[in-house]
C-alpha cells in the first residue's frame, strides 16, 4: 500500500510514525498568525484557520510557533501553552481536526532575542520595553541586528527553567489532545541561538565547541521524550545551515540529527536561516530539499522538506525520489487550503473531498 507500479512510496502514500498514522506526506507547515487577543490561548481564528486546512486534505496540521513561556512570544499576540487554562482552549481545535481525519501536532516555541515583536503588518518592529514589550534573552549579549535591544545572558539556572517550559509545555500539548509534537530550533530563535557560534559565545558547557553547543536542544529532547506517550512522534525544526561563514551549517546539522535521534526524535524538519541579520540566502523551489536528502541520508532519520513546494508533481517528486518523508507547506496552503484536493486529482485522478462537498465533482 502507498507504492505506485514502480514500488515508490508516493505523496499520498499513508506514513506510520511510532503511534499516529498520517493518511499522507502533506502536512501544514507552522506558521504564526498574531491574532491570539487573550494570553496565548486561541481563538475562533484559529479554530477556522486550521480547521479549514484539516478539511482541506493535509495528512498533519501543525500550530503555529506556541510560546514555552510568556517571554518566549515573538508577539504579545502569539499562541502559548504555558499553563494548564490553555489546555482547553487547543483541546477544541484539535478535536475538529481529528475529526477531519487528520492528525493535530503542535510547534511549541522560545524566541530568544528575537522575541517582543510588533506584528508583521505592523513592521515587525521591536516592542521595547517602555512600550508594553519585555526583556528578551538569549545565550549572551548579542543582539540580532544593531537595532535591536542586547538580550539577557541567561544563567544556567534560568536555562534548566526552560528545559522544564519545554517539558511542561509538551506535557500540556498531549492533554490538549495533540498527537506530533515539534520543538522549534530553527530561524533564530532561543535553541537556534544556542546552536550557532555566532550567537552563542559563552564560555560554559553551553557555549563553545559544538559538543556543548548542542547540550540544550538534546536535554529538551530528552526530557520532552520522557513525558510524552511512546506512541507520539517527536519533531524538532532545524535551519540546516545560517548561510554565514563559520557559523551553523549542514555538516554540524548532520551531527546534531543523529544525536537526536539516539534521544527519541524521528523526524528533523529541516529549514533554514533566520540566525544572523547577514546572512545570505538565495530562495528558489524547493531550496531547503537538499538539506533534507542529506540528513535523511546521512543521520539515517526521517525529514521533512519545506519551502517553496508549491507544485503537487514537485512534492510527489521528493518523497519518490526519498529526498524526504513528508512535505510541509506554508503559504501555498495560505493561498489554497484545498490544495491537498487538488494535488490528489492532478497526481492520482481522484480527491477525497469531505461528504459535505461532494458535489464539487459534478
Ligand atoms: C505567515 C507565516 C508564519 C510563519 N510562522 C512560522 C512559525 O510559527 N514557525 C515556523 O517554524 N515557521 C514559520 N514560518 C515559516 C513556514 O513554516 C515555512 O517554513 C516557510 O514559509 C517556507 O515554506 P513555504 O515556502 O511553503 O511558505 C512562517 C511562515 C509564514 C508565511
Amino acid at each position: 500500500m502507498g507504492k505506485d507500479f514502480n514500488n515508490k512510496v508516493h505523496l499520498f502514500a499513508p506514513l506510520k510514525i511510532r503511534g499516529i498514522n498520517l493518511k499522507n506526506r502533506i502536512a501544514v507547515s507552522p506558521m504564526c498568525q498574531y491574532s491570539s487577543q487573550n494570553d496565548g490561548h486561541p481563538e475562533d481564528w484559529h479554530l477556522v484557520h486550521l480547521g479549514s486546512r484539516a478539511v482541506g486534505g493535509a495528512g498533519l496540521v501543525f500550530s503555529e510557533a506556541t510560546a514555552v513561556n510568556p517571554e518566549g512570544r515573538i508577539s504579545p499576540w502569539d499562541l502559548g501553552i504555558w499553563s494548564d487554562e490553555h489546555i482547553p482552549s487547543f483541546s477544541r481545535i484539535t478535536h475538529f481536526i481529528k475529526s477531519q481525519n487528520s492528525v493535530p501536532g503542535i510547534q511549541i516555541a522560545h524566541a530568544g532575542r528575537k522575541a517582543s515583536r510588533e506584528t508583521p503588518w505592523n513592521n515587525g518592529g521591536e516592542i521595547r520595553k517602555e512600550n508594553g514589550g519585555w526583556q528578551t534573552v538569549g545565550p549572551s549579549p548579542l543582539s540580532f541586528s544593531e537595532e535591536d535591544s542586547v538580550p539577557k545572558e541567561l544563567t544556567k539556572q534560568e536555562i534548566n527553567q526552560i528545559i522544564e517550559d519545554f517539558t511542561k509545555a509538551a506535557e500540556r500539548s498531549i492533554h490538549a489532545g495533540f498527537e506530533v509534537i515539534e520543538l522549534h530550533f530553527a530561524h533564530g530563535y532561543l535553541v537556534c541561538e544556542f546552536m550557532s557560534p555566532l550567537s552563542n559565545i559563552r564560555t560554559d558547557e553551553f557555549g563553545g565547541e559544538l559538543e556543548n553547543r548542542i547540550k540544550l536542544p538534546i536535554e529538551i529532547c530528552n526530557q520532552v521524550r520522557k513525558v510524552v506517550p511512546s506512541k507520539t512522534p517527536l519533531f524538532v525544526r532545524i535551519s540546516a545551515d545560517e548561510y554565514v561563514k563559520n557559523g551553523w551549517d549542514l555538516e554540524q546539522s548532520i551531527y546534531l540529527s543523529i544525536k537526536l535521534k539516539e534521544v527519541g526524535v524521528d523526524l528533523i524538519d529541516c529549514s533554514s536561516g533566520g540566525n544572523s541579520f547577514y546572512q545570505k540566502l538565495d530562495s528558489k523551489p524547493g531550496y531547503q530539499v537538499n538539506f533534507a536528502k542529506e540528513i535523511r541520508l546521512k543521520s539515517k532519520i526521517l525529514t521533512g522538506a519545506v519551502g517553496l513546494i508549491t507544485d503537487p508533481e514537485q512534492a510527489d517528486e521528493i518523497i519518490q525520489n526519498e529526498e524526504a518523508d513528508l512535505v510541509l507547506l506554508g503559504r501555498e496552503l495560505l493561498r489554497n487550503p484545498y490544495w491537498p484536493m487538488y494535488a490528489e486529482k492532478t497526481l492520482n485522478k481522484c480527491s477525497s473531498w469531505p461528504d459535505q462537498y461532494l458535489r464539487v465533482d459534478e
